[in-house]
Parts: C-alpha cells; sequence; structure tokens
C-alpha cells in the first residue's frame, strides 16, 4: 500500500504546492519536461480548450458509455509507439491506424469532433496530441475515476509507419510485458495500473481461444483459469471450426458490463478470472502480485495510481516546440 500512496501523493503535494505553472519535470520520462499544465492558458492561445473539451466530452460520453476504454485504448496505441504524437491518426498506405495490431480501434470520430470544435473556437492553435490526452482523462472522470491534471504542449508529429508498431499480445507473461513496458521509459506500477484499462471495454474471441481450448499448444484450457469463468467464456467463445465463423466482441472485465471506472479487475486476477492472458500473469509474479492485491484492496489507490501512469504514459517521448506542428486536420500533416 505505502509505495503507491506515497508516489501519488507526491503527484498531488506538486501540484499543490507550485499551482498553476507547474512543469511535469520529475513526474513524467525525461523528454516530457516542457510539457505544463494550463498551456494554452500560459500561452493564450486557447484559454478555454479544458473547458470546451471536457462540455463536448460529457455530451458524447452520455450517448456511449464504451467511448472511455476506446479513449484509454486509442492513447495507449500511440503513446507506446514512437510517443505521444497523434501519429495514430494520420491516414494513409502504411500508416500506424493501418497496422493490423491497431485493427478494431475507435474513437477516431470523437478526436475528429473534438478538433473540429476547438478549431472553430481557437483555430490552429491546439495539438491533436494534447486533445487526445484531455478527451482520456475526462472521459475516464465521467466513467467514474480520478480527474487528474493534464500536462500539455505538445506537438503532432510528422510521421506514421506501420512498421514502428510494435504493442504486444495480450497473451504474453508479466516479464515480457514489463520488459516491454521498461523500454518504453514505464515501470513495473505503471505496467499493472495501466493493464487496469482493462476493467472496461471489449476484445474479440480471436485473443482467448487459445487459453480456452489450447493454451500452450496443450489441447487443453489455460490449468489457472477458475472453471465457471472458464465455462462462461467457452460459451460466448466457441471453438473455431471452419473459416469465417464469428469473432464475437466480448468484455474484458464481465463483472462491468457497463464499463464504469471499477478495482473489480484486480479481484479477479487474484481469482483467476481474468479474460487476458497477460492480466492473470500478474497474479503469479512476487512485485506484481503486491500491487494486484493493493488495487483489489483499496479503489482510492487505484484511482490515485491510475491518474498518475495516465500521466507519466501521456508524457511519453513527446514533441514540443518546432520539433512537431499543430495539425489543422488531425488525419493529415500540414502542408
Ligand atoms: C509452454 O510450453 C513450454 C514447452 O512445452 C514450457 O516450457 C512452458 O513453460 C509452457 N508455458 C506455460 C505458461 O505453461
Ligand atoms: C488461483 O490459482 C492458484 C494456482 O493456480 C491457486 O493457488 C489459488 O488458490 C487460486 N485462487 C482462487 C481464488 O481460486
Amino acid at each position: 500500500m505505502k509505495r503507491d500512496q506515497c508516489l501519488f501523493l507526491s503527484f498531488v503535494v506538486i501540484l499543490a504546492v507550485s499551482g498553476a505553472k507547474v512543469t511535469a519535470a520529475g513526474l513524467l520520462p525525461p523528454e516530457s519536461t516542457p510539457l505544463i499544465r494550463h498551456y494554452y492558458k500560459v500561452h493564450n492561445t486557447c484559454s478555454n480548450v479544458e473547458p470546451f473539451i471536457r462540455h463536448q466530452m460529457k455530451l458524447i460520453f452520455d450517448k456511449d458509455k464504451t467511448i472511455t476504454p476506446k479513449l484509454i485504448k486509442l492513447l495507449y496505441a500511440d503513446c507506446m509507439v514512437n510517443g505521444c504524437d497523434a501519429s495514430i491518426l494520420l491516414d494513409g498506405e502504411n500508416t500506424e491506424k493501418k497496422s493490423p495490431k491497431n485493427r478494431g480501434l475507435g474513437a477516431y470520430v470523437v478526436i475528429d469532433v473534438l478538433k473540429k470544435v476547438v478549431e472553430a473556437r481557437c483555430p490552429g492553435a491546439v495539438s491533436c496530441a494534447d486533445i487526445m490526452n484531455i478527451a482520456a482523462r475526462d472521459a475516464i472522470f465521467f466513467s467514474g475515476g480520478p480527474s487528474y491534471p493534464v500536462f500539455l504542449g505538445r506537438r503532432d508529429g510528422l510521421k506514421s509507419e506501420a512498421s514502428w508498431v510494435d504493442l504486444p499480445s495480450p497473451s504474453i507473461s508479466w516479464e515480457t510485458a514489463l520488459a516491454y513496458f521498461t523500454s518504453k521509459g514505464l515501470n513495473l506500477q505503471d505496467m499493472v495500473t495501466l493493464l487496469g484499462g482493462h476493467m472496461m471495454g471489449r476484445t474479440r474471441c480471436s485473443n482467448i481461444v487459445d487459453r480456452l481450448y489450447n493454451f500452450n499448444n496443450t489441447g487443453k484450457p489455460d490449468p489457472t483459469m477458475e472453471l465457471a469463468t472458464l465455462s462462461y467464456l467457452q460459451k460466448l467463445c466457441p471453438k473455431k471450426v471452419k473459416l469465417g465463423q464469428p469473432n464475437p466482441l466480448i468484455n474484458l472485465n464481465p463483472q462491468n458490463p457497463t464499463h464504469k471506472f471499477t478495482n473489480s479487475y484486480y479481484s479477479r486476477v487474484l481469482s483467476n478470472k481474468s479474460v487476458l492472458e497477460v492480466d492473470q500473469q500478474m497474479r503469479y509474479g512476487g512485485d506484481t502480485y503486491e500491487l494486484t492485491d493493493e488495487f483489489a484492496n483499496s479503489l482510492e489507490d487505484f484511482r490515485g495510481g491510475f491518474a498518475y501512469s495516465m500521466s507519466r504514459m501521456g508524457g511519453l517521448k513527446v514533441l514540443t516546440g518546432t520539433k512537431g506542428q499543430i495539425r489543422r486536420n488531425c488525419h493529415v500533416v500540414n502542408k
């Protein structure tokens, strides 16, 4: 319990003490040092961008609760691959968006709506990368999660390539997952916390059929899966017997069909009820177990931890100043 509280408290204290001009130094990986709170107010380029986006996000959220997991996933797919530069939004043949690993990502339309609203009020002022971060924060808040300060000042990237996409499969061990997170500048706490994004949202049966029927090529289900969960998931995801068989969407957290912010995901990991293998794996590592147990027992710790790690992820390899641009249309680089 202590480590996380400590980290989160220092997050809050730094913000409280230094007020609006606090920089992200010390909280985020080093590349992101120039990000600041209320960037558009400080530079007087779009002082009310945060209220504009929050208002729109409320309207969008009221119509579609799945927008929260979609925005978290979109931000993850952007930030983990070549940094938070909105390169995931660029159109084109050989782009990150077109990578098979990013198939099924949603929320693009929502970013378009937000960008349009922001452009109408502050033309050419606010980056797509910042809009994505503000939107994800607001959606998390509307789902019952924490409302954390979002650091701003990102510029948008000039390129996007499918070959950059190295997102890991959902059936890896926690050691492999940790090596991936570490390679990006995040740590074990960030990994356990951000995997908590699987508290809501959906996935395709194809991501779990191996676990259900042929785990590790044994011809049997994953022996670590609790039996009632196994038969429940087998009903939703029948064994693949023919080509073109449907590949249904299932809830990542069967206990949370309305996509609320919850720590029940962690209790499910502890009781062997995880849907994805990478989630279940967290029960078996010393440090991953400890934090999973902490979050399962304290929603408050999870809320604090999630705010903190989302901020850290939002600061990965950001472009600032002249290193990037403020795209007028999130789909294409400015001419
Ligand atoms: C999968 O199988 C390989 C070899 O058959 C074995 O070494 C490995 O430990 C197995 N992995 C799991 C998670 O059971
Ligand atoms: C989960 O599985 C582990 C071993 O795989 C077992 O020791 C533990 O008792 C299980 N927990 C529950 C709540 O079923």
